[in-house]
């Protein structure tokens, strides 16, 4: 007997569901509701189903037993945290998909972290607020003494809105007031803000068993290079280079089984896709979690349904049936590289335009495109959501499956269409550089968020201090970064010298970036980061308006001389004192500082804008040095213009 099988949704993760499904040899029939009108005629449909209407499930789920449905699939999220999966399997429809206690784990940030720290998942360090002024006193608090960065993130579902992460205190104050006023918030969850490689990882559960699928990476800002807002995901590919095999067997026994464990302990027995939204760190192998969903990932269903080789329904019913232990021990994927881009509305995320007349030569299907925010108006397709279509390629590399996915991309059209042009490519490669620095180093730190953020291409391959016990090094550590210490001995400054470089070199640093660095380099150590145009590639910050106050304690001697005018330099290192070439300024007034504690509190926030920034331009080394004069050793940098 072929099976009846009924999936609920209307975008492009359900199109991925509907067409896998339907591809199976035991089903027979397949219906989708509410559907959508660009899937084309293979499946049977239940336009006028709404499934934002809570109320009407109950007649949804009588439907659904009347047509003899042997496997309900819920594919979006909010469905399932209104207890859509309860209601039909009260009404005898078997389903697969969480009930809503046990969707919690995505509808509710506060429960997810409860039962991470039950379960002990590792997890961002954070608090809960359950209201406005408690966030604001909680970070009021943090900004002392976590950093560099802090996540705010609203407690319920917000169509990958609710989260803001931010690199400055008065960033995530801001963050806690916008999302109370324009997402409803009243209660958060404050993390801190974590660094490394996304990964999306999901596994299909019964309950107890899970089953790993591969992972994914989800491409998640609107913009190219990670800019912009957050989405629901701009594109995707699938498998993730450089993930090591061993790591599937990880995540199953550190995060999959612990959760389900701790769920069902809670009386929420979770029967359905669990997606963990991972952060990792390839250096150290360490990982966090971020976030858990209670379903597929869209965009990540589509690449990884085309790359599925089994047949998805025997593993949704077994699932459904909590039966995982009768089903093979690993789920089959091809060996070949999927990658979706997303085509989306414009005014996606915030309010995308509708009714925009899609121009495609055909409604080419699946597995080459994927359709969500469309519908049929008098004979056109026309936008009808924020994420309108996906493009999929695949091949034998990612590169290939890249070119091909973005090659059907041109094939469809409409006004104001927006795209990420960087799915799945490699970003321009990074420049290495090497930090150095004797104390907390909130330089590194603002650097490091500048890289994270993708402000500045560079890439930090190491921190290095004289100082043993430099907090600096505790934090570069902390991130997984390579941390060295080489304390120099009393008065041997070339042997101390020679250790450095050693220490640097299997690194490859192309910059040394002095970030706080108290001792004065010899010339062997500036020889060895001597551009061959003849400039130096050692970059330092000076706490003050150089030429004046150079030396020790800038602020402090500008303070002391009652200037008006205090500021921040950074230049190029040469053999003088805080003489090299200047490449970037910034001052600001101190007239009112009375102490100080006031002007050096002033200063960092100036030099974590400008260092990064003029780091910007440094590194990328597109700029000339102007001699002065044939006289003068002084030399300028220059930023060329082309
Ligand atoms: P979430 O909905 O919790 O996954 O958050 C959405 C996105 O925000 C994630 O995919 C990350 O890109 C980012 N994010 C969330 N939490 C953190 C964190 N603790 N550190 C850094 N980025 C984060
Ligand atoms: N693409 C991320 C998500 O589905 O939540």
């Amino acid at each position: 007997m072929k099976k009846t099988v009924l999936v609920l949704g209307s975008g492009g993760r359900e199109h991925a569901l509907a067409w896998k499904l339907a591809r199976s040899p035991q089903v027979g029939r397949l219906m989708v509701a509410p559907g959508n009108d660009a899937w084309g005629p293979d499946y049977e449909r239940w336009p006028e189903i709404n499934l934002s209407e809570r109320e009407s499930y109950a007649r949804l789920a009588e439907r659904a037993r009347q047509a003899r449905v042997d496997l309900a699939v819920i594919g979006p999220d909010n469905p399932l945290a209104d207890g859509l999966a309860d209601v039909l399997i009260s009404h005898g429809v078997p389903t697969f998909g969480p009930s809503a206690a046990a969707a919690r784990i995505e509808a509710s940030k506060a429960f997810a972290k409860e039962v991470m720290q039950a379960a002990g998942v590792p997890t961002a360090r954070f608090f809960r607020a359950d209201s406005v002024s408690e966030a604001l006193s909680i970070l009021d608090r943090l900004s002392k003494d976590w950093g560099p960065g802090w996540v705010v993130k609203c407690d319920g579902l917000a169509l990958g809105k609710g989260v803001r992460v931010c690199a400055f205190p008065h960033e995530a104050r801001d963050a806690v007031t916008d999302l109370a006023k324009n997402a409803g918030a009243s209660t958060f969850v404050i993390e801190e803000r974590l660094f490394g490689e996304e990964l999306s990882w999901m596994a299909l559960c019964d309950g107890k068993r899970a089953v790993l699928l591969d992972p994914a990476r989800d491409h998640k800002r609107l913009g190219d290079a990670d800019t912009g807002p957050n989405t629901g995901g701009m594109g995707a590919f699938s498998p993730v280079p450089g993930v090591p095999a061993e790591f599937a067997e990880r995540m199953k026994n550190e995060v999959f089984l612990p959760v389900l464990r701790e769920l069902e302990r809670r009386g929420a027995e979770f029967k359905g896709v669990l997606y963990a939204g991972l952060m990792w760190n390839p250096r150290s192998g360490k990982f966090w979690v971020l976030e858990f969903n209670a379903r597929f990932g869209d965009p990540e269903a589509q690449v990884l349904l085309t790359r599925m080789e089994d047949d998805l329904f025997p593993w949704c019913e077994a699932a459904a049936r909590c039966e995982l232990d009768t089903m093979p021990e690993k789920m089959r994927f091809s060996r070949e590289s999927a990658l979706i881009v997303v085509g989306a509305a414009a005014g996606y995320p915030d309010s995308p335009e509708r009714d925009q007349v899609i121009a495609c030569e055909k409604m080419i299907d699946p597995p080459s495109l994927f359709w969500g925010g469309v519908r049929k108006k008098s004979d056109r397709y026309v936008t009808a959501g924020g994420r309108v279509f996906g493009a999929v390629g695949t091949g034998a590399s990612l590169a290939e499956a890249r070119t091909r996915a973005y090659a059907r991309l041109s094939t469809v059209q409409f006004s104001g269409m927006q795209f990420r042009s960087d799915i799945g490519a490699s970003s321009d490669q990074p420049v290495p550089i090497a930090v150095l620095a004797s104390g907390r180093g909130s330089n590194f730190e603002a650097i490091q968020t500048a890289i994270e953020a993708g402000a500045l291409s560079a890439r930090i391959v190491a921190v290095l201090s004289d100082k043993a016990d430099a907090p600096v090094l505790a934090k570069a550590r902390a991130i997984g970064l390579p941390a060295l210490s080489v304390v120099p001995r009393k008065g041997d400054r070339a042997a101390h010298e020679e250790a450095v470089l050693a220490a640097l070199r299997p690194y490859a640093p192309h910059f040394l970036v002095l970030a706080g660095y108290m001792r004065i380099l010899s010339p062997k150590l500036l020889q060895a980061f001597r551009s061959d145009r003849g400039y130096s590639r050692v970059v330092n910050i000076h706490p003050s308006l150089l030429p004046s106050f150079s030396g020790a304690g800038g602020y402090r001697q500008a303070f002391e001389h009652g200037a008006q005018l205090a500021g921040a330099s950074v230049h190029l290192v040469d053999e003088s004192l805080d003489g090299g070439p200047i490449c970037a300024q910034e001052a600001f007034s101190i007239a009112d500082c009375r102490t100080v504690e006031e002007v050096e509190r002033r200063g960092l926030v100036v030099e974590h804008r400008l260092y990064p920034e003029a780091l910007r331009w440094i590194l990328s080394e597109r700029f000339v040095m102007d001699k002065m004069d044939k006289s003068s050793e002084n030399r300028r940098a220059r930023v060329r213009q082309n």
